[in-house]
């Protein structure tokens, strides 16, 4: 017997199927879109830096500033009222307070525990995620400790790393995000946050960090440049790898974190992926300093639009598996979405 649906369906090909109908009219894009970005998927970093003076241009980076505090609770409240859900701070310390031991890192007055403070109370409704590894406190610009040979120091850096969330913590630090990727820092900080009676404190892990070009701009505006002066691949993963990234992922959710990053973000978008399907956590990308110049300058030269730029790439994290992106476009973004 003939099934008459053999002669009248389209057997996919043309002209049956026309993949551009769908895309022929706005309504029709809106209803087929699969992925949505909104406000409450970012995350607006804000650099801070001492004193009352005016905001200070880093020139890697051009529309981002160094906040004095009076400014960065001003940039708090504008983003609380952009409506992202939370901001991430990094301190610019002053040179005279690095050293070969980061101890400014756990001076409980230090400059972010007192932004930090002092953001918490003025606006109370955002989230506040901190840092938590030396590089913006050391005179050598890693991440850790360093022996006189030049390693860096995994098991010595956790005893520093943990007072270092301790104190951010205490001042008011939501979000507890260790960037250093010393191995077992996670379970360390998580048990000490318990011992503290800091249970409502996230951790957010930069689970898979990438040994990466793209943060030439960031040591800029943290003032790390001028001091590193060797990479940091004994601790930051290869970009090589892949499988890598699930066993580190896989540690830090052991170990405690509640969220995941991957980082940097554009190039790495296989591993975000990858790593939400293997284990559907909720996980972000970090759109770094490099990738926020990238697109900064190549729009400065009229070679990109900077507006479309910015809504492509931060839809692409959304529809590779992303459940936020920390992005230095973020309240752009935001006005973009709403314009
Ligand atoms: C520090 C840290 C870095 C970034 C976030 N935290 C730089 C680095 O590891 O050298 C990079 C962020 C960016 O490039 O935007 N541990």
């Amino acid at each position: 017997m003939i099934n008459r649906f053999q002669k009248t369906t389209p057997s996919g090909a043309f002209p049956g199927t026309r993949m551009r109908r769908s895309r022929m009219e706005p309504w029709s894009r809106r209803l087929v879109s699969e992925s949505r970005l909104t406000p409450d998927d970012l995350i607006q970093p804000l650099f801070v830096v001492d004193g009352a003076g005016a905001p200070e241009d880093i020139p890697s980076m051009p529309g981002i500033q160094r906040l004095p505090l009076n400014h960065a609770i001003k940039a708090a409240e504008a983003a609380m009222q952009s409506g992202v859900p939370a901001i991430a701070l990094f301190p610019y310390t002053d040179p005279a307070l690095r050293s070969a031991d980061g101890r400014e890192s756990f001076n409980p007055d230090n400059l972010i525990c007192r932004v930090t403070q002092a953001i918490k109370n003025a606006v109370p409704e955002i989230g506040i995620m901190c840092d938590v590894a030396l590089d913006p406190y050391t005179d050598h610009g890693h991440d850790g400790l360093m022996s006189g040979s030049g390693e860096i120091l995994n098991d010595e850096t956790l005893a520093v790393l943990t007072r270092q969330a301790l104190i951010q913590a205490e001042a008011g630090c939501d979000i507890i995000a260790p960037s250093d990727m010393m191995d077992g820092r996670v379970g360390t900080i998580r048990t000490a946050l318990e011992e503290a009676g800091h249970h409502q404190t996230l951790i957010m892990a930069y689970a898979a960090k990438y040994a990466s070009a793209f943060y030439g701009p960031f040591r800029d505006a943290v003032g790390s440049s001028a001091t590193l002066k060797s990479n940091k691949r004994s601790y930051q993963m290869d970009p090589a790898n892949s499988d890598e990234a699930l066993r580190e992922v896989a540690l830090d959710i052991d170990e405690g974190a509640d969220m995941i990053l991957i980082k940097p973000g554009m190039p790495y978008l296989d591993i975000l992926r990858r790593v939400k399907d293997a284990f559907a956590m909720p996980t972000f990308a970090y759109q770094v300093s490099g990738e926020y110049a990238m697109i900064k300058a190549a729009s400065e030269r009229g070679w990109l639009s900077e507006e479309e730029a910015i809504l492509e790439s931060l839809t692409g994290f959304k529809r590779a598996g992303a459940d936020g992106v920390i992005s230095y476009f973020a309240m752009q973004a935001v006005t973009l979405l709403s314009a």
